[in-house]
């Protein structure tokens, strides 16, 4: 009690500062979300998200390579596929010759200790931009899960680390561990996005891969489907739920289990961090980034700062591992330190 106890104490130099801080961040603490597309030597910028490029190949080969120089351990991939190989059923998906496929080969073969995660979800195979095939006007969930497997076994026979199943249907976790176990990949693990909210913090993620859901075609019928995802992923009111599904997730056999988005969902992560035994990874999506850009290329607000901030509270709230478009040039200012 005052006078006796004064907190400022604790707070009188940076030097005091830092022997008590209860959190630290590092650049092994990230990891780097990357868009992927067809052809070689070129790179272009989302324009929704100033600084982050969709690369070919070679060029994120390279990128890659840089990113383990500065101390990230770990990349999230995401591929643009041409329309031409979109349908519902999302072959291209299981492609062992398939971006997706090519990529973590390139990746693991420049830089074999980098962790390489593919996204593993139909939208961006999909005509119609869900995550699931579309059987009568909504995503179905048990004949996804069929293609996801599929997709899950490709990706572990082209060396990746982890799959990341992104894709909420119901028994996916469980199926990927059957069938990766079945096919001999023990030791490709699963980073599940168990908590994942019907989130309008994706528009620039969509715009990047341009996977908004959409109505399409079908033999010249055209088909509607949803204009969002809110029969599989969760309702951003729900608080409970995010343990339920996490919980789930564990049992049936995820690694880790990740809540996205971020910053707005911090009671998320904190409640999951107390309820589940295994690491638990947050992505801070792409429209924290943009909000974070725009604001800043207005002058409103210091980027970096609030980079660090958002950060730091992220894995304060509970997070071992944060997936941030900002990995690269935050481990860069922490590698200055
Ligand atoms: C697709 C997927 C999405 C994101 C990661 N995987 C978009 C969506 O669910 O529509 C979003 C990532 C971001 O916004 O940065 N399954």
């Amino acid at each position: 009690m005052f006078p006796l106890h004064r907190g400022r104490r604790l707070r009188v130099n940076e030097s005091i500062r830092s022997l008590v801080r209860e959190t630290s961040l590092s650049p092994a603490d990230f990891m780097f979300p990357m868009f992927i597309m067809e052809g070689e030597n070129t790179k272009v910028e989302i324009p929704s998200m100033p600084g982050i490029l969709r690369r070919t190949l070679d060029l994120t080969v390279e990128e890659v390579k840089e990113l383990f120089a500065l101390g990230i351990r770990a990349v999230n991939i995401y591929v643009k596929v041409s329309d031409d190989l979109k349908d519902n059923t999302g072959k291209e998906a299981w492609n062992d010759n398939g971006l997706m496929q090519r990529a973590i080969r390139a990746i693991k073969a420049a830089c074999p200790e980098m962790i390489v995660m593919p996204d593993v979800a139909l939208d961006p195979y999909s005509i119609y931009g869900h995550d699931g095939i579309i059987e009568k006007g909504d995503v179905a969930n048990d004949a996804t899960n069929d293609t996801l497997v599929k997709m899950a076994v490709s990706h572990a026979k082209a060396g990746a680390d982890f799959v990341a199943p992104s894709d909420m249907m119901d028994g996916r976790v469980l199926r990927l561990r059957q069938g990766l176990d079945a096919a001999g990949f023990h030791n490709v693990g699963i980073m599940s996005y168990s908590a994942k909210y019907a989130s309008a913090f994706y528009g620039p993620f969509r715009d990047a891969l341009d996977s908004a859901p959409k109505d399409a075609d079908v033999d010249t019928e055209p088909v509607e489907v949803p204009k969002d995802k809110k029969t599989y992923q969760m309702d951003y009111a729900n608080r409970i739920e995010a343990v339920k599904e996490a919980l789930w997730d564990v049992e049936e056999g995820a690694d880790m289990v990740m809540v996205k988005p971020g910053i707005a969902y911090l009671d998320i992560v904190r409640e999951v961090k107390n309820a589940v035994d295994v690491p638990v990874t947050v992505f801070h999506v792409s429209g924290e980034y943009a909000m974070i850009k725009a604001a800043s290329e207005r002058g409103w607000l210091d980027h970096d700062k609030i980079m660090m901030e958002q950060l730091m509270c992220i894995k304060r709230a509970g997070a071992s591992l944060i997936s941030t478009y900002f990995a690269k040039e935050a481990a860069i200012l922490l590698n200055k330190k």
